[in-house]
Parts: C-alpha cells; sequence; structure tokens
C-alpha cells in the first residue's frame, strides 16, 4: 500500500466535498499540518524544495484548555478553534489549507478480503457489506474509504482490502474547528498512516533489509499509536490508550501537586528520591508491557516480517532511558526518531524550540506531507 495514496483515498469523501472549493484556490503550495492531540495543538508548515527535501517554515505548539479535546474528541469547538487562530498568529503561517486527522476508537481500520473481479460498484457494496458488522456505528453515518492492497496470499483468488471509516460527525466537527479558525479543512487522515508517512519520508532509513519492517510507536500523553512500516508502506497499524497522562496523575496524586507542577516536574526533575522506584520504574514496566503486546499481535497477524528497529516518537520518547529500556527488554534496538534528520529548518523558525519539540511533532510533520488532489 503506498502511504501517500491511501491518505488521499482516505479523505475522498472530504475532497469530494470540497472539489468545487478547489477551483478557488488553483496554486496551492502547502498543507498546514495541525495535530489536535489530547494535551496540546501542534501546527506545522512544510515547505517542499525545488531540489528535494523540505524545509520548515513556520511551527507552533500551545496547550489545549483542559477539557477541550478528551480521548480524541473535540468537546469545547469555540476553544479549539480559537487555540487554532492564536497558534496559526503565533507561527506566522499564511497557509490556509489544512490537514488533519482522526484517531482512536470512532476510527475503525482493518482488512478484509474479497473476491477478485468485482466491479468497482460491486466492489464498494461488498466492503460496506463486510464492514458494516464491525462498525459500532450507523453505516448510512460513516465515511467509508477503502484501497486495495493486492492479492490475498493465501486465497489466490481474493484481494486485500484496507479499510477504514469514521463517523461523519468525527469529520463535520473538525471541518467546523478548522473553518472556525478561518482556515479550509482539505485533508482528514488517520494518524497511524500520517506517522508512518512522517517516519518514512524524514526519519526511515532509505533502504530496509529484505523482508525486515520498523516500529514507529509515538508514545503520548494518552495514546501509544504503533504502526509497522516496510519497503515505503504501512502494513500494520494499532492504537492502545495509555500515555504519559497517567504518570503525571500518579505524580500529581502522589507528591500533591497541581496538574502543572506534576507535568513540570516530570520533564524537568526534582522529584523526591523514591520517584523513580515508587513511579517511574513501573510505568516504564507497564508501557513496555504494552509495546510488547503490540509486537506480539502484530507477529500472531504476520509471522514472515520481521522488526528490525523501534523508532519511538511523542513526548513521552523522552524520558530518561526509555529507548535502553525498551532495547534490552525486548531484544530490539530501539531510538528516538530524529525528525531533523532530513529536514532544513527556515531562519524564521526557533531551530532549537523545534529540536526539542520533534519528537512530538512526527504526526504533525506526517499531516503536513498528506497530498491534496
Ligand atoms: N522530557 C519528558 N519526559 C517525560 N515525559 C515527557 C517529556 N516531555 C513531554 N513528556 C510527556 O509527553 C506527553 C505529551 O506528549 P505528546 O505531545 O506527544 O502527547 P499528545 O500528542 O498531546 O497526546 P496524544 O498523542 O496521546 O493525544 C505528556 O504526558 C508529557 O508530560
Ligand atoms: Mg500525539
Amino acid at each position: 500500500m503506498d502511504i501517500k495514496k491511501i491518505a488521499i483515498k482516505i479523505v475522498a469523501k472530504v475532497e469530494i466535498f470540497l472539489d468545487a472549493l478547489l477551483f478557488r484556490v488553483p496554486s496551492r503550495t502547502a498543507l498546514l499540518g495541525i495535530d489536535i492531540s489530547s494535551s496540546a495543538i501542534k501546527l506545522v508548515e512544510l515547505y517542499s524544495k525545488p531540489e528535494g527535501g523540505y524545509e520548515v517554515t513556520a511551527y507552533a505548539v500551545a496547550p489545549l484548555p483542559e477539557g477541550a479535546v478528551r480521548d480524541h474528541e473535540i468537546l469545547v469547538e469555540a476553544s479549539v478553534s480559537n487555540a487554532i487562530t492564536a497558534l496559526v498568529q503565533q507561527s506566522g503561517s499564511t497557509c490556509s489549507d489544512v490537514a488533519v486527522a482522526v484517531a482512536g476508537s470512532s476510527v475503525l481500520n482493518t482488512i478484509i478480503s474479497v473476491p477478485a473481479g468485482l466491479t468497482p460498484l460491486e466492489m464498494e457494496s461488498r466492503v460496506q457489506t463486510d464492514v458494516e458488522p464491525m462498525l459500532p456505528f450507523e453505516l448510512e453515518n460513516t465515511c467509508l474509504d477503502f484501497i486495495i492492497l493486492g492479492q490475498n496470499p493465501t486465497l489466490l483468488d481474493e484481494l486485500l482490502i484496507q479499510v477504514v471509516a469514521c463517523p461523519e460527525q468525527e469529520i463535520e466537527l473538525r471541518k467546523l474547528v478548522v473553518q472556525g479558525a478561518g482556515l479550509d479543512l482539505r485533508v482528514v487522515d488517520v494518524e497511524s498512516f500520517a506517522l508512518g508517512r512522517a517516519y518514512d519520508l524524514l526519519v526511515g532509513d532509505t533502504k530496509k533489509e529484505d523482508g525486515k519492517a520498523h516500529a514507529v510507536i509515538d508514545i503520548g500523553a494518552s495514546q501509544i499509536t504503533f504502526a509497522v512500516v516496510s519497503e515505503k508502506s504501512i502494513i500494520y497499524s494499532t492504537e492502545t490508550a495509555f500515555g504519559g497522562k497517567q504518570l503525571t496523575e500518579e505524580i500529581q496524586q502522589h507528591y500533591n501537586l497541581s496538574w502543572a507542577d506534576a507535568g513540570r516536574a516530570k520533564r524537568k526533575g526534582g522529584l523526591a528520591d523514591d520517584y523513580a522506584e515508587v513511579m517511574l520504574e513501573p510505568f516504564k514496566y507497564s508501557l513496555i508491557k504494552h509495546i510488547d503486546k503490540a509486537l506480539k499481535i502484530f507477529y500472531s497477524s504476520s509471522e514472515s516480517t520481521e522488526i528490525s528497529k523501534l523508532v519511538l516518537s511523542g513526548g513521552v520518547s523522552k524520558l530518561n532511558g526509555l529507548a535502553e529500556d525498551l532495547s534490552s527488554a525486548l531484544s530490539i534496538p530501539a531510538e528516538i526518531g530524529d525528525v531533523l534528520k532530513h529536514l532544513s529548518i527556515n531562519d524564521s523558525v526557533d531551530m532549537y524550540s523545534f529540536a526539542d519539540d520533534g519528537p512530538a511533532m512526527m504526526l504533525a510533520l506526517g499531516l503536513a506531507l498528506s497530498e491534496s488532489k
């Protein structure tokens, strides 16, 4: 599956809706990648250089007001719109075309097998019939898209189809908050696909050994996104509701601190001597267990692919010694993804703060790399 292609396919519904508007913006040059995450809004604008490669031309991050977004659900539209407006101003970007993502329990992301030789209409109807029982929401209120991955290796007269679906309301909400900030929503992607794209274009080794793949693991405040990337494609992705928020909550309760102070102490240190033993190590242990489980589930569905490297992103990846601990617990080399590896930074952007925020910017970067038609 081509990562760029599926991003375009997934957004078909939004794109179709926006087709008429596209005539008003014939020379769109960049997409603003906006990650509406559980703890913050992160924004990146990338310029695709004529000689190849990308330059960060604008970027900004700001925490979201408490309760504005929970588990990928936008609860207070106005707060999110206002935060985006402020962030765009702060970043200095003049780009108005936006890519955002959907994720979490509202997104169905699955692979099904259907008979080869169906007409496009028959295929669409077959996909809908097969997927409907898996949907936790009504089919008629669903944005659904699919892409043909290729021949089913075990049933040769069938095709494997990657299907994604999410409630129309999720797309509508994102459209409203983006429009509320005076911008245009062009692309709605799935988080794990955008993450895989960022890895592939910005961080990944150009050459992977035959039959081997890398796992890109984004550990955020409330979610672990696990994507397996092989030769230029994502072959597996899953999400787990676990993240740095748990550790902040424990610190807050144990040491009787405010949320902000607990978060700061976690990042900068200064907690009592028992912190490492009582809180940090058990948190790391749970995190490693979650990642181990994701790996085992992947291997049970794809025995022939070996994961030769774990690449970490997300704010929690900066936890001291996490990559080393994962590496020794799971016997797979692990490292923090270096988003600066292939990116140049425009003079207008604070390089040091971008480098510091880099691991948490992977999704926004992947979104900025989306393609619109
Ligand atoms: N240096 C650090 N050490 C430990 N934890 C950190 C550090 N920096 C940030 N974090 C934690 O990382 C988390 C935020 O990461 P990130 O910005 O990737 O999350 P998010 O994208 O908002 O969340 P999600 O992807 O789950 O919606 C917070 O829990 C924060 O406390
Ligand atoms: Mg995130």
